[in-house]
């Protein structure tokens, strides 16, 4: 008997609302499609309005019935989330998942409009905004979920609290910045779980990570040769972007998933396979870290939960 979670295994999702962030490209694209085309009504939240159009066109062309609206989220501009969340609020009255998948990878160092070092502006920051601007609507949606897409490069992050932005680009590094955002990740998804929790909501917050495969994030490191040397053994590691995605989907519509679970893909090293539970690093499970990043977060984006 066939035992992988596959796509076969999305229950119907007519009556669901759905946010994915970054839906035009990679894990976020195969997640809009699959959930859309189980009936979800899916907001592919994109920084590129035109990039997002194209993509539900592509989905679309399979699945004309898909129900997907495509709206605007840069989520390096504090005002740009703002403006997401208020629109979504006048148009929506429930969130069933918000997949809070969206990132960047080992960019040179660069700066949000608010000023933050990129990596963990977009990954972490941005969505914890997102995610406190809409808490309210979430909470009001019986058995509602979050999920955060992190990464096995949490295993090298390490929070550096006495410099978590790498003011003026002191001590960066592109490694050192993308594994602090998806450690971030997993601290910020602990943390929401048991404050969730202690609120007696039904709501839970979950994890995710795709392995390793092949979408755009690479597109930082593309030119450089070690890259460039390394190249076939890459590919031969890889898996595509619709295996990668099933973990998130999984966190996301899977009814047995409860909150504070990691999924992540079951083959050897986590790079490639079906998605099961796995474990993340003691450090993602951090109480003090977790509260300290909340507090520093909140500071950071203006955005107060009240939970
Ligand atoms: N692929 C992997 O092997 C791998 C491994 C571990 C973790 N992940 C995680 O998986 C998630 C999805 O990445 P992917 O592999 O699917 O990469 P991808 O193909 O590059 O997709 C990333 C998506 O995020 C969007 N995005 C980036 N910055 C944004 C911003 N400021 N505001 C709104 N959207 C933004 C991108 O939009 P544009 O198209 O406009 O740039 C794109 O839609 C990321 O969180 C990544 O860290 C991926």
């Amino acid at each position: 008997m066939n035992t992988n979670w596959t796509i076969q295994n999305i229950p119907d999702l007519k009556g669901k609302t759905i946010i994915v962030t970054g839906g035009n490209s990679g894990i976020g694209f195969e997640a809009v499609k699959e959930f859309s085309t189980k009936g979800a009504e899916v907001i592919s939240a994109c920084r590129n309005i035109q990039k997002g159009e194209q993509a539900k066109a592509e989905i679309l062309v399979v699945h004309p019935k898909a129900k997907i609206e495509v709206m605007a989220l840069d989520l390096m501009d504090l005002e740009s989330i703002r403006k997401f969340a208020e629109s979504f609020k006048s148009k929506y009255k429930k969130i069933d998942v918000l997949l809070n998948n969206a990132g960047i990878m080992m960019n040179p160092y660069t700066l949000t409009k608010d000023g933050f070092e990129s990596q963990l502006g977009t990954n972490h920051l941005g969505h914890f905004a997102l995610t406190g601007l809409l808490i309210d609507l979430i909470k009001s949606t019986p058995n509602s979920r979050i999920v955060n897409i992190s990464s096995m490069a949490h295993k090298m992050g390490k929070m550096n609290f006495n410099n978590l932005l790498f003011e003026n680009g002191k001590g960066y590094t592109r490694i050192k910045a993308y594994g602090q955002s998806k450690l971030a990740n997993l601290l910020f998804t602990y943390e929401l779980q048991r404050r969730l929790r202690a609120a007696n909501s039904s709501s839970i917050a979950v994890a995710a990570h795709p392995g390793i495969s092949d979408t755009n994030l690479g597109r930082h490191f593309e030119n450089m040769w070690l890259v460039k040397i390394m190249m076939p053994l890459y590919l031969k590691m890889v898996q595509k972007a619709d295996m990668g995605a099933l973990p998130g989907i999984r966190a996301s519509v899977d009814p047995n998933v409860k909150g504070g679970e990691y999924y992540g893909p079951d083959g050897k090293g986590e790079r490639t396979g079906y998605p099961v539970l796995v474990e993340s690093t003691p450090a993602s499970h951090n109480i003090e870290d977790a509260k300290k990043l909340w507090e520093v977060s909140e500071k950071l984006t203006g955005v107060k939960f009240g939970i």
